[in-house]
């Protein structure tokens, strides 16, 4: 067990970090290993997704959310330490999302990650959402380098980001009004399509022209890396109301449509934070991140120029308990942080990446 409050040098032996994510709509857990290997590895996860029960509701209630959390956050740390072969006493570190997110279903994960670590007698610590997000491409085969301009497209964020390393993040851009994830999901709940849309609506997308409908791609040519999504949900919107009981003859144009409008806005922007840095790598992270259209613009554009994209693995783009255990672990040996046992949680449901502690 790492020595509490010691700085960094006990960082630097093996280390094995309990990650949960409740902060809205999945349940996930997962154990990362440190100091083992160059980058930090997965040993096992398991998530467990709220998607069906909110499906009713056409979008995420956030009370129900909590109690679902609390059912299953136990017994997936269970099979986790299962899957792993290691007993609880094994974990070194327990860390939770502490925000941005639903607050309820956020005190959920950090009383269960702070209950744990007392009765284990390990530290614990609380991570921002969207640095996992954004450190969850280091989890795959290929891991990025530092530095790299990010692409965070979230449910509920879209960020251009300068990354210099490990807690070095500068915003370089980011959505004035919805975010990309908004956009899918609000655009297609218009298309009567389940909630969370996004999936849906790029599966609708597939079989639809894209250039059937003329829909705006606003602030592209804003001269600045802000996004703006708010407009387009009307623009289609207005167009569906016009298609009136075409729609539904139509919806495979209107849902391909949409997302190339989306898309391109997410490929010009990123090209022009590319142009701006004169970086050479760019990393994608988020929900969003595992739209197809969007990997197969940015591979071809960034291919031509010679830039790096780097992924999550498609199954955790979403939200999982392996991204936040790694954003720990990375914090970690970063020595930015250091993990407590004074268990007095708070979360932070409103939570700005950059005001994090950095190197
Ligand atoms: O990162 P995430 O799991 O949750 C937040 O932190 O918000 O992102 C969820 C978002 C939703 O808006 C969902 O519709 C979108 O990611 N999403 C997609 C796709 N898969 C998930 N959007 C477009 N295409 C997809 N394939
Ligand atoms: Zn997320």
């Amino acid at each position: 067990m790492p020595r509490l409050g010691a700085g960094t040098a006990p960082y630097t032996s093996r280390m094995r970090i309990l990650g949960i994510e409740s902060s809205c709509d999945e349940t996930g857990v997962a154990l990362v290993e440190s100091g083992t290997t160059a980058v930090p590895r997965l040993v096992a996860h398991a998530l467990h997704s709220q998607i069906a029960m909110h499906q009713a509701y056409g979008g995420v209630v956030p009370e129900l959310a909590s109690r679902d959390h609390i059912r299953r956050v136990l017994p997936l740390t269970e099979q986790v330490l299962g899957d792993a072969g290691v007993g609880r006493e094994s974990i070194d570190v327990v860390a939770y999302t502490r925000g941005p997110g639903l607050a309820g279903a956020l005190l959920v994960g950090a009383g269960v990650a702070c209950a744990l670590g007392a009765a284990l007698e390990r530290p614990v610590l609380g991570v921002h959402h969207l640095e996992g997000h954004l450190l969850s491409p280091f989890l795959s085969a290929d891991p990025p380098e530092f530095p790299f301009v990010a692409l965070l497209v979230s449910g509920g964020h879209t960020q251009l980001m300068r990354v210099e390393g490990v807690g070095r993040y500068e915003i370089l851009g980011e959505t004035i009004d919805d975010a990309a994830g908004e956009a899918f999901d609000k655009s297609a709940k218009l298309m009567g399509l389940p909630y969370p849309g996004g999936p849906w609506l790029a599966k609708l997308a597939e079989g639809g022209d894209p250039e059937a409908f003329k829909l705006p791609r606003p602030l592209l040519h804003s001269g600045d890396l802000d996004f703006s999504f708010a407009g387009l949900k009307t623009a289609v919107l207005t167009q569906a109301k016009k298609l009136a009981d075409q729609l539904e003859a139509r919806k495979a144009d209107l849902a391909a449509s949409t997302q190339a409008a989306i898309v391109e806005v997410l490929l010009r922007k990123s090209l022009a934070a590319l142009d701006e840095t004169g970086m050479k790598r760019l990393v994608v992270a988020g929900g969003v991140g595992a739209n197809r259209l969007l990997r197969s613009q940015l591979d071809a554009a960034c291919g031509r120029r010679r830039v790096r994209v780097h992924y999550p693995e498609l199954h955790l783009c979403t939200d999982n308990g392996a991204m936040i255990a790694m954003a720990a672990a990375m914090r970690l040996q970063a020595g930015l942080e250091q993990a407590s046992a004074r268990y007095a949680f708070d979360v932070r449901p409103r939570w700005a990446l950059d005001a994090l502690p950095g190197a």
